[in-house]
């Protein structure tokens, strides 16, 4: 198949840049579509831990890796990214970036910070990367864009235009200080000749590779229920992590994309705020934590744990157009002994449902139906095929995919790269 988009199942975190890292092996190009440094990638190979924020988890085994116009760019995350390749001996020039990319300016990285300020107990409990405000500023028309620090003119006007406007906020709604245009240019200015050379076209970039037949990757940031439009809102993140949106964030027409694979972990985890019914109650929600390392990989923030939830899985199905799964981090369930999946929810009226509520208020007061699998109570080290494993973990994989209707192709049992079944 030519063309995959991976994509997050459920609120990020599910181990997806192990698995772009183990499909990028037999990719030529690999993408990434939205997002920026709010993404967290932790990939293990070859004995190496990398934690990438910026660049597609492809930069690891050294395919070309692209960003394009949906994505929003910190320059100097990225700057970080490429000399971090350079240390590890990978030639960066692999790395492409949409001039049509939005870059993360200053002010945006203060004004995320002093908004979840402002909303006190109603905060996001975003990732204060500045990354709403900078997709904010975009669809304003005030956005700075890639291209413009190509040209120190453009670029000084650009920034003067949004000061302007910028620092007004600033002092008078975030009484915080203002900036400086000509610190924040020259420091711009600085960024663009070590930028230029990344520098491309990404649209006809992958347009060319997928005429030719080459096997392109689209890795989804974030995760299908913090998608601006169909995720749990206000509780998402600022661009369209879902499938069809590796199409718009890249410029490539929909029908080009050949199959759909979700990344799900075996329970659920969710940073940040909002209503999550599959959440533990009690001392198992802890043990959960520290058995999987649920801690966040961008800020550090504890992961909220919760048993698999197949209603917002099913959504999950739907709005991707799911064509199969890979469920991550099944060993992280091996000392339990009883496995409580959540298969329906109950709303305010006492019905039940299947599928994940269309308005906000049934969702933020869905209780949970639990049905409760039978556990396994041994490492999954052994398995080295999904036939090898306990009888019960296989019992516990297929009841999934049975549920949902779709295919489970890949089972992560262990942190490494050869630890994911086929
Ligand atoms: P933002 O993307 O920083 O604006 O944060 C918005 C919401 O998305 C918050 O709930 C974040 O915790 C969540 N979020 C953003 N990026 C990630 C990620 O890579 N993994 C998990 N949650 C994320
Ligand atoms: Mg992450």
């Amino acid at each position: 198949m030519p063309s995959t988009v991976v994509v997050g199942a459920q609120w990020g975190d599910e181990g997806k840049g192990k698995i772009v890292d183990l499909l990028a092996q037999e990719s030529d190009v690999v993408c990434r579509y939205q997002g920026g440094p709010n993404a967290g990638h932790t990939i293990v190979a070859d004995g190496e831990t990398w934690k990438l924020r910026q660049m597609p988890s492809g930069v690891v085994s050294g395919t070309t890796s692209v960003i394009g116009a949906g994505c929003v760019v910190d320059a100097q995350v990225f700057l970080d990214e490429i000399d971090l390749l350079r240390g590890r001996g990978i030639d960066p020039s692999i790395v492409v970036l949409s001039g049509n990319a939005h870059l993360i300016m200053p002010w945006h990285v203060t004004i995320d910070r002093a908004s979840e300020r402002r909303l006190g107990s109603l905060q996001i409990g975003t990732t204060r990367r500045g990354i709403g405000p900078t997709y904010a500023d975009k669809a304003s028309r005030i956005g700075i864009r890639v291209q413009d620090v190509l040209d120190a003119k453009i670029l000084r006007q650009k920034i003067e235009v949004a000061l302007a406007e910028k620092n007004l906020w600033l002092e008078k709604i975030y009484d915080v200080e203002p900036f400086d245009l000509e610190v924040v240019w020259a420091q711009y200015a600085g960024f663009a000749e070590r930028i230029a050379p990344f520098v491309g076209d990404v649209s006809l970039l992958v347009d060319d590779a997928l005429r030719a037949g080459k096997r392109v990757l689209f890795e989804g940031a974030q995760a299908t229920m913090l998608d601006l439009d169909h995720g749990s809102y206000p509780f998402v993140t600022s661009s369209n992590p879902i499938a069809s949106g590796a199409a718009t964030g890249i410029g490539i027409g929909p029908t080009r994309i050949d199959r759909v694979l979700g990344v799900s972990k075996a329970y659920v985890t969710r940073v940040g705020e909002g209503p999550f019914p599959s959440e533990i109650e009690g001392s198992d929600q802890a043990r959960l934590r520290e058995l999987g390392g649920e801690y966040g990989t961008v800020t550090g923030r504890e992961r909220r744990c919760g048993w698999l939830d197949l209603v917002a899985l099913r959504y999950a199905v739907r709005v991707n157009g799911l064509t199969s799964l890979a469920l991550t981090k099944l060993d992280v369930l091996s000392t339990f002994e009883e496995l409580p999946v959540c298969v329906r929810y109950t709303l305010r009226d006492g019905s039940e449902t299947e599928h994940f509520p269309a308005h906000q208020s049934d969702f933020h007061h869905a209780r949970p139906v639990f049905e409760t699998l039978p556990g396994w109570a041994q490492p999954l080290d052994d398995a080295s095929t999904v036939d090898e494993l306990p009888p019960e973990a296989r019992a516990y994989v297929e009841f999934v995919s049975r549920a949902l209707d779709v295919p489970i192709e890949l089972v992560g049992v262990g942190a490494a790269r050869d630890r994911v079944l086929a």
